[in-house]
């Protein structure tokens, strides 16, 4: 296939040519109604079109949007590719929908995404979660071990899947091929989150994509790693074919807008042609690029990047920068911010910095220094916690039959000091990762409580948790029953 065509970017760049007249939606009309306060920030309205004759259907692709699809599964290796336009999160829906059904046992790595928790209430599967390694120096996860998955197989010999988070926001990357054979061999279908390994086929010097090693259904966001536009992404088809692509239309079809954003298209179009040409780059070049990159923002941070154990791979894309002793990541992250720097994840201990294959400025190294050295020189509130792990590990934990509807009914708005034992009624995650550190449902209480007060206290955000008047922390709670 000729993979220097953009079949999407092309089509749209002809229709605008032609000066078409529009009686059709959207209300823009090419762009030519706009007011003026908003005509800068939309300026690219004008491919912003619909599926006029030309422009194909995402829904029921056969034209532009079949072909730009076809060149997408080509470069990636997988049976067939969708374009999303609701980011991974449309995708995890998608992939649960198409691959699982009601009652269905799935085993699922319990540091994931609430867009796949979200897409098993859905389908109302019945998971039973399964704790990832933790690396013991920096607390943070090391993915899925195959242990853990023989032990959930032999108790779950029935399983009908497995659902993994793999790179995690860290970019550190677990073994997966002894995790697919083990689910195989049970006959489970394999569905893969790598939200954040979109750009993984452009090299050796990157991690194995869950799809080259046989995973049935692998999700991207393209707009985490590679040039796209925010919402776009990828879901693939792979594996020995349990799940068909018609499955996967039919559930991206009950999902996605019957109005997908053409911009939004053509920015998928775009950076599958961006993947290819790096694919095309010789490794060592990447290679010697990002550990340019990598190493000009540590030294000029004066900061240390954290290892993790050996048998897990790093993504070279990422940096995961120690905060200097005594300090936050979140405190780093604001003395960066402040030099209108913005990284993209902070924690009790690291800022996470996410690169692009571009090389950076020295104005920008300076501001990285001046940020690093400002928090260094000004000391603000020295970090005293506990250092206690991000996410604690709880065992193989299987959901009660109804979890799905868990936490609806009468809630209640309480201070978190005093929500030990309730029941949540709001799912409480971290945000950024996404991953829930409580589920509707669940009971308050042991360590989790801990971490998330403790998070709080150190300025970490978390959705589900709000400041209440006298700027205690609230959350609801299930309505206790009176007896
Ligand atoms: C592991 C993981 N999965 C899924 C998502 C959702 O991705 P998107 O923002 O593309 O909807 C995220 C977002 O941060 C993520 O980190």
């Amino acid at each position: 296939m000729d993979q220097s065509s953009l079949p999407i970017i092309e089509a749209l760049q002809q229709h605008a040519e032609s000066l078409p007249d529009s009686f059709h939606v959207p209300g823009h009309k090419n762009g030519t109604v706009q007011p003026a306060y908003a005509r800068d920030i939309l300026s690219a309205a004008r491919y912003d079109q619909t599926e006029l004759p030309g422009l194909d259907d995402l829904h029921d692709p056969r034209g532009v949007i079949a072909s730009a699809q076809k060149l997408t599964a080509e470069v990636y290796g997988s049976r067939s590719a969708f374009f999303l336009i609701g980011g991974s999160t449309a995708g995890n829906l998608i992939m649960i929908l198409a691959a699982l059904q009601e009652g269905d046992v799935v085993l699922v790595q319990r540091d994931i995404h609430k867009s796949i928790i979200n897409g098993l209430r859905l389908v109302k599967a019945q998971p039973v979660f399964l704790d990832p390694e933790y690396d013991a120096a920096s607390g943070l996860s090391l993915g899925l071990n195959v242990h853990e998955v023989q032990k959930a197989f032999y108790s779950y010999p029935k399983a009908a899947g497995l659902i993994v988070n793999r790179p995690g926001y860290y970019g550190w990357t677990s073994p997966l091929r002894a995790v697919i054979e083990e689910a195989k061999h049970h006959g489970a279908v394999v569905l893969a989150d790598e939200a954040h390994g979109a750009h993984f086929p452009a090299g050796d010097v990157f991690p194995d994509s869950a799809l080259s090693l046989g995973a049935d259904l692998v999700v991207h966001s393209a707009h985490k790693t590679l040039p796209a536009l925010t919402m776009t992404g990828f879901l693939h088809v792979g594996g020995a074919g349990t799940i068909s692509p018609a499955q996967v239309q039919e559930a991206a079809a009950m999902v996605e807008s019957s109005s997908p954003s053409y911009l939004l298209l053509a920015s998928l179009d775009a950076a599958r042609k961006y993947l290819y040409e790096l694919m095309r780059t010789e490794d060592a070049v990447l290679q010697k690029q990002l550990e340019q990159t990598k190493h000009a923002v540590l030294q000029a941070g004066a900061l240390e990047e954290r290892i993790p154990p050996e048998h897990i791979r790093t993504d070279p894309l990422k940096i995961v920068a120690r905060a200097p002793q005594g300090y936050t990541g979140w405190a780093l992250q604001r003395y960066l911010e402040e030099e209108q720097v913005f990284t993209e994840l902070a924690d009790e201990k690291h800022v996470v910095f996410f690169l692009s294959f571009e090389p950076l400025s020295t104005n920008t190294l300076q501001r990285i220094e001046r940020g690093a050295a400002r928090l260094r020189r000004e000391n603000p509130s020295l970090y005293s916690g506990s250092g206690v792990r991000s996410f604690p590990p709880m065992g193989m934990q299987q959901m009660p039959a109804d979890w799905y509807q868990a936490g609806r009914g009468e809630t209640q708005t309480k201070a978190l000091r005093a929500v030990e034992q309730e029941q949540a009624a709001i799912d409480i995650i971290p945000y950024p990762p996404g991953i829930p550190l409580f589920l509707k449902g669940e009971i308050l209480t042991g360590k989790r409580l801990n971490v998330l007060l403790e998070r709080l206290e150190q300025g970490g955000d978390v959705q589900g948790v709000w400041r209440g008047e006298n700027g205690q922390w609230l959350t609801s709670i299930v309505k206790r029953k009176e007896t």
